[in-house]
């Protein structure tokens, strides 16, 4: 089925796939394309709208990328973001300049209430600036809309067509009252009516899995633990039921109690269509001796494809590889310089499984962003502890060991980390952390308990607040949680002595520490 579009054209902005979920949440499908897509292919792919999203360049710079002249003669309604603001009025007859005062962070805007753009915003509002070019002058077919204290073109509009642009950005959740400006452009300027449900989806998923397997053959599914891969596993059951097989890889390295919790989940939804493999003792055994991290993503990499074609020989009448691809995964972006050098990424949800499988690829999530995954698990009856999973990382708990990885320093991060999350869990900062977890150090010290000497490991609290992992912060956990996960380690976890906290944002550190 078709869905009523928006599509966005990259022009390197770093918020453009916010700019692509914003959207999505208003219930309107939102596509990202490159900046150079032909206006000629934007008209067969008939969006309702188009946003052009900020991007690094001036438009004045020597290449700075442009958009074919066309799109804005399609007839369809365009909303221009900062740079993208810069680019239709330059385009159209317009003058840009470097900004006198350039505008950075939060800044207030006055509004024209009559605009439909702003039907819903007050007239004063708050805006997120952050751009060192400005519009300086539009010619007389453009004209504002609103106006900060030095940027008198914050907002315009065309006399004649439904081009509309704005300074800022209503992306993101600093412009208070952009949710509402990006509904008032898709629902009042552009006429969506909001045809993007999960529950549709669901319905739709099911029919494309269904074309596209037909009668072929049996679909191999990896279950990870993650939601990815489970919200994938359900859907193919409704599509092909009879035809799916599930496999689990427990690597030996999850956390407390997750294979038996994945197992509890699946099992009985699939019945002997889902088959554990208890493989521990390979992955440890090939983790031996080894304390360089790429050296230990690496192996447990190729142990979780050997384990894992070997289970898939196993599958009578084999035929497809069911993944959880995601659509960050597969945008086609710009660089951030606005060239036009092109990366496509690729991505494996379940450990990297290389094409010499020989399987076609099955991949339902492809269109989605993970908070979509979410809705879609909800709908599909996912267990909330699945669908609410922190990230965890493919070689899990070994990244979090650092040195050698044996049994007994497994089994201390292990616990260790258990005791992280169920505090954290009832801390009422939760909703707002990405992750939170134990690392093991390589570093024993001395302390003290009873009257007796001790000479045990360092562990380190690692909690940190994320929209993507791209960058991340630490969380201010409250001073009496720490208090108590500390004491819960030292005194629960014969072995560690010594609990430390990480205060360190990403960049420049990493989340996980190999
Ligand atoms: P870093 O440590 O690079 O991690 O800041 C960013 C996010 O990615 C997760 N992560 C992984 N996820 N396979 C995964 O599926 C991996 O090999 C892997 N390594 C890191 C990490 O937990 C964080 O959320």
């Amino acid at each position: 089925m078709s869905h009523e579009r928006i599509v966005i054209l990259d022009l390197g902005s770093q918020y453009t796939q916010l700019i692509a979920r914003r959207i999505r949440e208003l219930g309107v499908y939102s596509e990202i394309l490159r900046f150079d897509t032909p206006a000629a292919r934007l008209r067969e792919l008939a969006p309702k709208g188009l946003v052009l999203s900020g991007g690094p360049a001036s438009v004045y710079e020597h290449g700075a990328p442009r958009v074919d002249p066309g799109v804005f003669d399609l007839g369809v309604p365009v909303l221009g973001i900062c740079y993208g603001l810069q680019l239709m009025v330059e385009a159209t007859g317009g003058k840009v300049t470097a900004a006198v005062a350039r505008e950075y962070g939060r800044t207030a805007c006055r509004v024209d209430p009559t605009s439909p753009l702003f039907a819903a915003v007050p007239q004063d509002t708050t805006v997120w600036m952050s751009h060192g070019d400005v519009v300086q002058a539009v010619d007389g077919r453009f004209r504002a809309i609103a106006s900060t204290s030095t940027t008198p073109f914050a907002a315009v509009v065309h006399a004649e067509r439904p081009l509309y642009g704005v300074q800022f950005h209503p992306e993101v959740v600093h412009s208070t009252h952009g949710r509402q400006l990006l509904a008032g452009f898709v629902r009042g300027v552009c006429g969506c009516t909001s045809d993007w449900v999960m529950s549709s989806f669901v319905d739709e998923a099911v029919a494309a899995i269904r074309a596209r397997v037909g009668e072929r053959g049996v679909v191999v599914c990896g279950l990870s633990g993650g939601v990815d891969s489970a919200v994938v596993a359900l859907l193919l059951d409704r599509a092909i039921g009879p035809r799916l097989r599930c496999i689990f890889v427990d690597n030996g390295l999850l956390r407390l109690g997750e294979a038996q919790e994945v197992e509890a989940a699946f099992r009985p939804r699939l019945g002997d269509r889902l088959q554990v493999i208890h493989a521990g003792e390979r992955f440890l055994a090939r983790l031996a001796g080894v304390t360089d991290p790429e050296v230990k993503r690496k192996r447990i990499g190729h142990e979780f494809v050997a384990v894992f074609k070997d289970a898939a020989a196993g599958v009578a009448d084999a035929h497809f590889l069911a993944q959880g691809t995601l659509y960050p995964d597969v945008i086609e972006s710009v660089s951030a310089t606005g060239g036009p050098s092109v990366t496509i990424k690729t991505h494996h949800n379940v450990g990297g499984l290389p094409a010499e499988l020989g399987f076609e690829l099955v991949e339902p999530l492809r269109q989605l962003f993970k908070d979509e995954v979410r809705r879609l698990g909800e709908e599909l009856g996912l267990e909330p502890h699945l669908i609410w999973r922190q990230p965890f990382p493919g070689p899990g708990l070994a990244v979090r060991v650092l040195g050698e990885v044996t049994p007994a320093r497994l089994e201390l991060v292990r616990r260790a980390d258990a005791i992280v999350r169920e505090e954290l869990a009832q801390d009422p900062i939760h909703p707002t952390i990405w992750q939170g977890f134990a690392v093991l150090l390589p570093i024993q010290s001395v302390g003290v308990m009873g009257d007796a000497r001790t000479y045990e490991s360092t562990c380190v609290l690692r909690v940190v607040e994320s929209q993507d992992g791209m960058t991340a912060d630490w969380v201010r956990v409250p001073h009496e949680t720490l208090a108590r996960i500390s004491t819960r380690i030292t005194n629960e976890v014969r072995g560690i002595n010594r609990v430390v906290l990480d205060i360190t944002s990403k960049p420049p550190g990493t989340i996980e520490w190999e």
